[in-house]
C-alpha cells in the first residue's frame, strides 16, 4: 500500500514534538509539509521548534509559517504545560530555515498537486481553516482531516473547553462543517495515553538517537497532572498521528460534533455521543485506545529515527 500523503498542522509543544517525529519515522504517512501556528507559545517559539524537530529528524520536510493569532479573539499561549519555549526548555539544534510563502497556500498547493490528502491538526485550526476557506474546491481532494481537539466532557483550558478548540473555535466550526470525514481525537482519549514513570522508564531503554533522546528530555519536562492524581500526564497530539498508523488499537463511534464561539463556554465541543441530537454525524470519535499497544508503537518508530 502506498504512504498516505499528508499535512501537519502544528504549535510545538511538547506533545507536538512526540507527533511529528512519530509522525516523520512512520513510512506509512508521507508528509509534504508541515505549517507551524502560535498556540503552546508564539509563533516566534514554535516556528523554530517545529524547524528544529524537523530538522533533527533528518527528513527533508518544508516548514512554513502560519497563523501567529487565531482568526478572532485574542491569542493566549500554554507555558505552564509546555514552558515558555514551548518544548520544556530542552535545546535543539537549529532546523533549517523556514520555507517561503505562508501556511494557508502551502497548504493550498499540496491539495492542488494531489488528489488525496490527509490533514493532520494538532494546534488551533486557523491555519486548515483558512486554506479550506480560501478555497472551498480543494476539500474534495482531502481524504481526511484528523485533529486532536475538543472534550465531551470537561476542558483542561476552561471548565469546558480543550485548548486547541478554545484557541480558534471559529477555525475549528470552519473545518467541522466542510463535510469532509473528520476524526476527533479528545481530552477523553489522550487521558489514555498517559505517560508514567514506568513508560519513560521503557522508552529510556529502548535506545535509540537524538530524536528519542530529546523526546525523553521533553517529556520530562512535562509537569504530572493534578487531573490524573499527579501520576503522570496526557499525551495528545501523537494520538492523532498513531490513529493513522495502527487505527486497529483504537474503538471509534460516529458523533455529532460542533464548537461553540460564544459566551463562557466558548470553545467548548458538543460531542453527540448518543444520537440525542437528531442531527447526522459529522465527525468520527476516537472513543478508546489500547495504551500499552500505543506506547509500544511510539518507542518502535522513534527509535528508527537519528
Ligand atoms: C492540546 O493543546 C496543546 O497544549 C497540546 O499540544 C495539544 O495539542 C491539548 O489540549
Ligand atoms: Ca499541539
Amino acid at each position: 500500500m502506498s504512504a498516505r500523503i499528508c499535512v501537519i498542522d502544528t504549535d510545538p509543544g511538547t506533545d507536538d514534538a512526540l507527533a511529528l517525529w512519530l509522525a516523520l519515522a512512520s513510512p506509512e504517512l508521507d508528509v509534504r509539509l508541515v505549517t507551524v501556528a502560535g498556540g503552546n507559545a508564539g509563533l516566534d517559539r514554535t516556528l523554530p521548534n517545529a524547524r528544529a524537530i524537523v530538522g533533527l529528524s533528518g527528513r527533508a520536510v518544508p516548514v512554513v509559517a502560519g497563523a501567529d493569532r487565531p482568526l478572532l479573539g485574542a491569542f493566549t499561549a500554554e507555558p505552564r504545560v509546555h514552558g515558555a519555549d514551548g518544548i520544556g526548555g530542552v535545546a535543539l539544534p537549529e532546523g533549517a530555515p523556514a520555507a517561503p510563502g505562508i501556511a494557508a497556500d502551502s497548504i493550498r498547493a499540496v491539495l492542488r498537486a494531489e488528489e488525496r490528502v490527509t490533514l493532520i491538526g494538532i494546534g488551533p485550526a486557523t491555519n486548515l481553516a483558512l486554506a479550506l476557506a480560501s478555497e472551498p474546491a480543494l476539500a474534495a481532494r482531502v481524504e481526511e482531516i484528523v485533529l486532536m481537539t475538543g472534550a465531551w466532557a470537561e476542558g483542561n483550558i476552561t471548565p469546558s473547553a480543550e485548548f486547541n478548540a478554545w484557541s480558534d473555535p471559529e477555525s475549528l466550526a470552519v473545518l467541522l462543517g466542510c463535510g469532509r470525514p473528520v476524526t476527533l481525537a479528545t481530552l477523553e482519549l489522550t487521558a489514555q495515553a498517559l505517560v508514567t514513570p514506568a513508560r519513560l522508564a521503557t522508552l529510556e531503554a529502548a535506545g535509540g538517537g537524538a530524536c528519542l533522546a530529546a523526546a525523553l528530555a521533553i517529556l520530562q519536562s512535562v509537569p504530572a497532572s493534578r487531573r490524573f492524581g499527579f501520576r503522570g500526564f496526557p499525551l495528545h497530539d501523537p494520538c492523532a498521528v498513531a490513529w493513522l498508523l495502527a487505527p486497529q488499537i483504537f474503538a471509534t463511534r460516529r458523533v455529532h460534533a460542533a464548537v461553540e464561539t460564544h459566551g463562557t463556554a466558548r470553545g467548548r465541543t458538543v460531542i453527540d455521543r448518543w444520537e440525542r441530537s437528531g442531527q447526522p454525524s459529522n465527525a468520527l470519535l476516537l472513543d478508546a485506545l489500547d495504551a500499552d499497544a500505543f506506547f509500544s508503537l511510539l518507542g518502535d518508530r522513534l527509535v528508527e529515527l537519528p
